[in-house]
């Protein structure tokens, strides 16, 4: 179990190069869709685009016993809402990897009897929500940091001074939304990591959303998303330093 737990982690960066490639690819496709010149092209993009997609659902296989195992990690955590939220995450990361891996299977001919859009549609449903409750961890971990700083005296200053500048605004557009969105963006700015990992958690989310057809946006939003989500994907594994944590 633990050798499959490391082999998994050690092809985490294969996978983010093959993501990467994979909605690089479906952004070139919508780019070029209206382009009757390129049309060898396309179709030679397609069928990449297909190949790294079956060749990551083969290098998911250890993907539950690895979101396992982060579950059993993240309900030891002693802070609730961390607890709860990263928690629910893995399990529902696990059963999104469940599905992934049946549709694996069926696609290699292993299983025959399974409704492919039924276990695609769920397979989506799962990734959904664990993206979700990863948002709800960024969300509460970035309100924790502003609280943080606005209790800061140095800080607290140097708002002060921003408002002052600009008075008519900060009297007549709500200060206080002001304030927030000063404070925010002060935060993210000195949390990177905090702001990548939400970021790329929003720019995922566009893939479910268009699966399971809650929000249709275009083919070429899912790929240009997908894409930035990978390129920050392989920026935090390659400087950990910028992965948030835990
Ligand atoms: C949610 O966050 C965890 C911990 O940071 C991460 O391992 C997991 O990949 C994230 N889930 C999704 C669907 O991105």
């Amino acid at each position: 179990m633990d050798a499959l737990v490391n082999f998994t982690n050690q092809s985490q960066g294969r996978d983010r190069i093959f993501r990467a490639s994979q909605y690089a690819c479906a952004l070139s496709i919508y780019l070029l869709r209206n382009n009757t010149e390129r049309k060898d092209l396309v179709a030679k993009l397609k069928s990449l685009e297909t190949n790294m997609s079956a060749g990551r659902k083969l290098l998911r296989l250890g993907n539950t016993a690895n979101s396992i195992k982060a579950a059993k990690r993240t309900v030891q955590l002693s802070d609730r809402v961390l607890c709860l939220c990263l928690t629910a995450a893995n399990v529902s990361r696990a059963l999104y990897f469940i599905c992934d891996n049946v549709l694996w299977a069926r696609s290699v001919g292993l299983i025959r009897n399974i409704d492919k859009e039924r276990w695609n549609l769920n397979a989506s449903r799962f990734y959904f929500y664990s993206l979700l409750l990863n948002l709800t961890r960024d969300a509460y971990v970035a309100l924790q940091l502003m609280l943080e700083r606005k209790r800061d005296r140095h800080f607290r200053e140097k708002m002060d001074q921003n408002l002052n500048q600009c008075p008519e605004v900060a009297e007549v557009i709500l200060p206080q939304l002001d304030a927030f969105v000063f404070l925010l963006l002060e935060t993210l700015k000195s949390h990177p990591a905090v702001a990548l990992d939400t970021l790329k958690n929003i720019c995922d989310l566009f893939i479910p959303l268009d699966k399971l057809s809650i929000y249709k946006s275009s083919a070429g939003v899912v790929g240009f998303c997908g894409l930035v989500s990978s390129l920050i994907g392989m920026v935090t594994l390659a400087k950990p330093t910028l992965q948030i944590k835990p």
